[in-house]
């Protein structure tokens, strides 16, 4: 049902009056066709009403973007509690949350740099993480956390039956999290899994935030024989260390 009032259509046999718009003052007529359908004409008032329905369905597209989005970041219901909870701060996590704050508020099409956490299990590395990606998703940005453990075991059993998702949304969200990146025990053809991903984002400049409780440098004794993996954590990362709440700032 698609039509101008003052449009007439080739089959169309005759018309009745019906009404004038109330509102815009246009004839409001019945329309007849060769074939036995009729159709009433519409006023500019309705055209009106579809764009804004029309605008008000992208808006809702939007807000079904970042649903859509947070439904596949890899986040467990503890996770979405989490980006809930109200922070902590501390001597030890202050600095640190306010760069990460900034820049998920910041965060865009062009952010290509991202984040190597540092510190004790326990501190809120992967909290504050989280706490990023949240901003970020609200932003209507895709974002994806996972271990390297747990991708592993993803990218291997998707393998299986030829579905590449997990390893396709590492290298295409706008904003990767690998969490806990030095506990697990690679096998090499876990190293060129994460090399690949690791690199292809270097490639794109698309940015990656690790947490670990090991020291960068560490991260090049076990996990990475050719210091590649490391050269392009150094490269696109800004290196922050976050300390307990008891534990004395120093400065070095
Ligand atoms: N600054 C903080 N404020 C509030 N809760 C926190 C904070 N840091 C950590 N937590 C809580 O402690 C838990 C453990 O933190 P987590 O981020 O998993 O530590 P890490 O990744 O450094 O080992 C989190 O689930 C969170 O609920
Ligand atoms: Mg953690
Ligand atoms: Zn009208």
């Amino acid at each position: 049902m698609k039509r101008k009032s003052s449009k007439v259509l080739s089959t169309e046999t005759k018309r009745k009056f019906i009404k004038k718009c109330p509102t815009c003052g246009e004839d409001i007529e019945k329309v007849y066709l060769s074939n036995g359908d009729t159709f009433i004409t519409e006023c500019r008032c309705i055209e009106r009403q579809r764009e804004l329905d029309e605008i008000n369905k992208m808006a809702n597209n939007k807000k079904l973007i970042i649903q859509k989005n947070k439904e596949q970041c890899g986040f467990s219901k503890r996770d979405f509690e989490d980006t809930q909870t109200k922070i902590i701060l501390n001597k030890g996590n202050i600095d640190p949350y306010n760069k990460l704050i900034d820049y998920a508020n910041a965060f865009n099409e062009n952010t290509s740099i991202g984040f190597y956490l540092f510190g004790s299990p326990g501190v809120g590395k992967s909290f504050l993480s989280k706490k990023v990606m949240a901003i970020v998703l609200n932003h209507g940005f895709s974002a994806y956390i996972t271990s390297v453990t747990k991708l592993m075991k993803d990218i291997k059993n998707e393998m299986k039956v030829y579905n590449d998702d997990t390893f396709r949304k590492c290298l295409e969200v706008d904003l990767l999290v690998i969490d806990d990146i030095g506990t697990e025990k690679p096998t090499d053809f876990d190293k060129a899994q994460m090399f690949e991903i690791i690199n292809s984002r270097y490639e794109n400049k698309k940015p990656i935030i690790y947490t670990s409780n090991l020291k960068i440098d560490d991260i090049k004794m076990k996990y990475d024989d050719f210091g590649r993996i490391y050269s392009r954590i150094v490269g696109s990362t800004i290196q922050l260390t976050i300390l307990s709440p008891d534990h004395r700032i120093e400065v070095e």
